[in-house]
């Protein structure tokens, strides 16, 4: 008999074994581990939910993951960059509706105007709100050199999906070669660290030929590496992509995003003190993806704030919501959202992780 869901959550550390027990808990099991979950996330980092106003600045991308709608290979993906003015209105928006922070993300990009480019915008967003607004960089790999200097110009997180942690299993979802290198991905983990920003990873969940070992050892990984966020959501397939072929092979949608809410769930419990974002992937599947995020550990949200003539082309995977919808409908969207999941919103707060607050005192 394998031991009861009670008693693997009374326990102070969880083994591999009980975590793949959790993982595979029933329906009735996981109403259990999702009340433990909300409990751990009251006790630890509160009720309060914060905004980082999403600006997908590109869709340009040099790199060809395999799962991905907006790789380099997909020739019918209509490539878009946000103008610096754009960029500026979003972040102002953001501050006069008191998000405390907004989040720039784009494909992974290279080379010296580029990284300029980003460094100016960063400089100007923190001008325009006298340092108030926090930034959150997700651009990919990038060199030390680079990350100092987005550092520097005023960014203090930075987000960069491990996307699978497991070595082996890397390549079977990335071409093997010089641009999709596993050691390199992890070694930009350890460079963002040690530049000095909060770091945030996360994993896809329900990829073909993942099973919940695997997903064990990614929930490990993230403890492993002391990550300070953690966005994780389900992978969606998408048309024009070379995993879309093994779409037959793929666990039903709603299975995925079970699977996804009791990885979120297991990851509060395990990682009390981190924030954890409740991902729009999540909500591509379930309306309601999110809020029931946020019920089971969840606290970041991340409402859309791309101008709305370039949403339609930031498309990694199908049914990607908000695509018609502009800052401000999902901005009283997601505030009725959040009084409904019973959060509150952290307005005009950063919000920072308090894992790294902890890490950085010790
Ligand atoms: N399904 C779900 N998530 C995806 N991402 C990319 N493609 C997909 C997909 N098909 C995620 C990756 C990346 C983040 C920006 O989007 O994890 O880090
Ligand atoms: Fe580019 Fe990121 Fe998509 Fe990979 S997941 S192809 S790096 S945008
Ligand atoms: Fe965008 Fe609801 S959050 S429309």
């Amino acid at each position: 008999m394998s031991k009861a869901i009670e008693n693997i959550l009374q326990q102070e550390v969880l083994s591999k074994k009980d975590i793949v027990r959790l993982l595979n808990s029933d329906e009735t099991e996981r109403k259990v581990l999702f009340a433990r979950a909300a409990e751990v996330k009251e006790a630890y980092v509160g009720k309060k939910v914060y905004y980082r106003g999403l600006v997908e600045f590109s869709n340009l991308c040099g790199k060809n993951c395999l799962y991905c709608g907006i790789r380099a290979g997909n020739k019918k993906a209509h490539r878009y960059e946000v103008t610096a003015d754009e960029v500026l209105e979003a972040a102002r928006y953001a501050w006069d509706n008191k998000f405390g922070s907004i989040v720039i993300q784009a494909g992974e990009r290279s080379g010296k105007d580029y990284v300029t480019r980003i460094e100016r915008l960063v400089k100007e967003i923190k001008q325009m709100s006298r340092g108030e607004l926090g930034i959150t960089l997700s651009l990919g790999e990038q060199t030390e050199e680079t990350y100092r200097r987005w550092f520097e110009a005023g960014a203090h997180r930075y987000l960069l999906r491990i996307e699978v942690s497991n070595p082996g299993m890397y390549y079977r979802y990335h071409p093997k070669d010089k641009t999709h290198d596993y050691q390199e991905r992890l070694n930009a983990l350890y460079l963002l660290r040690k530049v000095g920003y909060q770091v945030g990873s996360g994993v896809m969940i329900g990829l073909p030929f993942q099973t919940l070992d695997d997903l064990t050892d990614d929930l490990l990984f993230l403890q492993d590496h002391d990550i300070d966020m953690v966005g994780m959501g389900p992978y969606i397939e998408h048309e024009d992509t070379p995993m879309y072929q093994y779409r037959d092979q793929l666990i039903p949608k709603m299975e995925r995003f079970y699977l996804s809410l009791k990885m979120v769930a297991v990851l509060r419990i395990m990682m009390k003190d981190i924030n954890i974002a409740a991902t729009t992937a999540m909500q591509a599947i379930d309306p309601m993806g999110r809020e029931k995020s946020i019920k089971v550990g969840a606290n970041i949200i991340m409402p859309n704030l791309t101008p709305t003539r370039y949403r339609e082309d930031y498309l990694l995977y199908e049914d990607k919501p908000c695509t018609d919808e502009d800052a401000e409908e999902c901005k009283r969207c997601l505030e009725a959202r959040i009084h409904m999941a019973g959060g509150e919103i952290g307005y005009g707060e950063w919000g920072d992780s308090k894992h790294f607050a902890r890490r950085k005192k010790s």
